[in-house]
Order: structure tokens, then sequence, then C-alpha cells
């Protein structure tokens, strides 16, 4: 073989290979026909949502309170670098005002902006892809009336191989299945309830379960906790298993805890990045606590490695 054949050889290996990561890459949406066409957005349940997912928490502005004033700017340490929660208030510049359902159901359900680029896991995606969509266009509903705020929030920090936003399609292969939770006719009400409050809008697995090392949620360890990702400490294990506080609380304690912060004996608060989802599920219906709880009792119990 000549050096001119070996050399256009390589050439068309190369082309072939960088067509076949655009193809992996290349963002999965939805298209605005595979909105439900008859759902009328209803802003309240969509309020009631926005308590249930916690978007308030991350995009609220940082040493403030108010979670309706969504100017972003919280810093997220994890171990591929620090992320900066965005301005998500109806801002026409800053903001997000002027998104359509698409775009908006896109970016919760698919982790893809607007204009066709990934966005990086440290938004919960891989939990709210589980969301049904009327309840996240119920949540555009509401959010759209909350307060524009000016501002745009500093960039992420990240070391450069993470800055390419396209290499995040090849995660989302492995992470993300698409699948909206529907109710399991074998399941009780209250089960099937608690399973969709925890995995989809809840996202408590976000923190609750290990990671693997690029950062995939481990399914075989379900909300067995593990060593708090961002160094200090552990996120406690929340499956029922005897050893641990929610194998040992009734569901009755668990609803409670969950809505007051207080633990049973009343030693402790809950305290850490779980005082603000805390103060997100004391909003919650004492009756959706009280499916949470069961959910929570009703999976498997995985013992501490
Ligand atoms: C754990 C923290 C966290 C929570 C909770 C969270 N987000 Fe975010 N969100 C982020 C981060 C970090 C980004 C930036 C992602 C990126 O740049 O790739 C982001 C980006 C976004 C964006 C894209 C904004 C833009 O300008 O492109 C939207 C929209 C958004 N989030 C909406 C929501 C909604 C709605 C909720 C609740 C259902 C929510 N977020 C909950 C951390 C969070
Ligand atoms: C942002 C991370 C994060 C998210 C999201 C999160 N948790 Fe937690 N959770 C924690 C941490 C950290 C603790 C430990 C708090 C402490 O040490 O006081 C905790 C503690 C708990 C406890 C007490 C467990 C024990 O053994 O004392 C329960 C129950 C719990 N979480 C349930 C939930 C549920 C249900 C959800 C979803 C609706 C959820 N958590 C979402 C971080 C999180």
């Amino acid at each position: 073989m000549t050096l001119r054949r070996l050399i256009a050889g390589l050439f068309v290996l190369g082309l072939l290979g960088l067509a076949v990561f655009y193809w992996l890459t290349t963002p999965d949406t939805l298209v605005a026909s595979q909105l439900p066409a008859d759902h009328t957005p209803d802003a309240k349940n969509g309020e009631y949502l926005f308590h249930a997912s916690g978007c308030g928490s991350c995009h609220l502005v940082p040493g403030t309170k108010d979670k309706t004033r969504l100017a972003g700017g919280v810093e997220l340490k994890t171990p591929f670098g620090t992320f900066v929660a965005p301005n998500i208030s109806p801002h026409s510049t800053d903001g997000i005002g002027g998104w359509s359902q698409i775009d908006f159901v896109n970016a919760v359900m698919r982790g893809v902006s607007p204009d066709g680029s990934h966005y990086y896991p440290a938004f919960p995606y891989a939990s709210y892809q589980h969301m049904r969509i009327e309840d996240v266009l119920d949540l555009k509903a509401y959010m759209d009336a909350l307060p524009p705020v000016a501002g745009r929030a500093a960039g992420h920090d990240l070391p450069l191989p993470f800055r390419l936003r396209r290499g995040l399609g090849l995660w989302k292969l492995l992470a993300l299945d698409y699948q909206e939770i529907r109710s399991d006719p074998a399941l009780p009400d209250q089960v099937n309830r608690g399973r969709y409050l925890v995995n989809g809008p809840g996202h408590c697995g976000e923190c609750h379960t290990p990671r693997n090392v690029i950062g995939i949620m481990d399914g075989n360890r379900h909300l067995a906790g593990g060593p708090a990702p961002e160094g200090d400490g552990r996120i406690p294990n929340i499956t029922p298993a005897p050893s641990v506080n929610v194998g040992k609380w009734s569901a009755e304690e668990i609803a409670e805890t969950l809505s007051t912060g207080f633990l049973p004996d009343y030693s402790d608060n809950l305290g850490g990045s779980m005082t603000s989802v805390q103060e997100n599920l004391s909003h919650l219906s004492r009756d959706d606590l009280l499916a949470i709880a069961i959910y929570l009792k009703s999976i498997d119990p995985i013992t501490e490695d």
C-alpha cells in the first residue's frame, strides 16, 4: 500500500468515527406534536410540583431563602467540577422568559437546551425524565407567573474535557431511558404515588443512590446511600434495611420527619442538604408524605457494604 492510500484510509476512518460520534451524541428531543393536545396547564398543580421537585433549592439566589426568585448562582460541587445553577426566572433576556412549552419540556425531561446542546446532569433531569409531561407543563405555567429577576449567574468551573457538552450525549445514552413512571396495576395506589414522587419529581436518588465512576446512579443500590459526593460525610441509606432509620421508623414517623424536619425521637433535625429538601416537602399533603414513606418501606432493603 502506498503512503497516500494509507493516509486516505485513515482519513476516511476518522471521518466515519466522527460521524458515529455525532450520531450517538445527537440530542434525543421531543417535538411539539408530542405534547398532549388536550391538556390545559394547571398552575396550582404546577406550584405543588415546584415544591415536590425542589427547583427552588438550586435556582434561588445564594444566601436568600426566597425560592420564587430564581436568579441562580448556587454552586454545586461535584467530583467533575463546580456547576452554577443558572437564572430560570421568567426574565426575557437573563432567564427563560419566552421559552415555549417544548423548550421547557426538553430542558427538564431530556436535558437539552433550546439551541440543541446537552445540559450537565447536575441539573437532575436523570430523575425528571420520569415525570409526567402534563406535570411539567403545569410546572411551566406556575413558573411563568413568578417574578422575572435580572442578572446572569456565573459560568461553570470545569476541567477542559468536561467543558465540551457534546460528549454528554454518550453519558445520556448509558444513563437515561426516557420512561415516564406509569402506575403499576400490581401495586397499591399509595405505593404508586410514592414511587412517582420519589423517583420522578422528588429526585431522591440523585443524592441517596450511590453513583459509579462516571456518575451514573447504581440501579442495584437504589436509595442505599453512600459517601457524600462533595466528600464530607455520608448520605443515609433510605431503604428499609433493619439497621437503618427508615427500617426502624414506622411509615407515619417517616412522613412526620419529612413534614417537620424533626427526627421521631426529637433528638435532632434533618440537616445538611436535606434541610432545603425537607422545607420543600413540608408543602406536600400528609397523604403524599405518607405515600412517600410507604413506598420507601416497600422497596428492597439494602444493607450497608
Ligand atoms: C440539584 C440542583 C438543581 C435542581 C434541583 C434543579 N436544577 Fe435546573 N439546573 C441546575 C444546573 C446546575 C443547571 C445548569 C445545567 C447546564 O448548564 O448544563 C440547570 C439548568 C436548568 C435550566 C436551563 C436554563 C438555561 O438557561 O438554559 C432549566 C430550564 C432548569 N434548570 C429548570 C429547572 C427546573 C424546572 C427544576 C425543577 C423541576 C430544576 N431546574 C431543578 C441545577 C438544578
Ligand atoms: C440534595 C440531596 C438530597 C436529596 C435530593 C434528598 N435527600 Fe434525603 N437526605 C440527604 C442528606 C444529606 C441526609 C442526611 C441529613 C442529616 O444528616 O441530618 C438526608 C436524610 C434523609 C432522611 C433521614 C434518614 C436517616 O437515616 O436519618 C430521609 C428519610 C430522607 N433523607 C428522605 C429523602 C426523600 C424521601 C427524598 C426525596 C423526596 C430525599 N431524601 C431527597 C440528602 C438529600
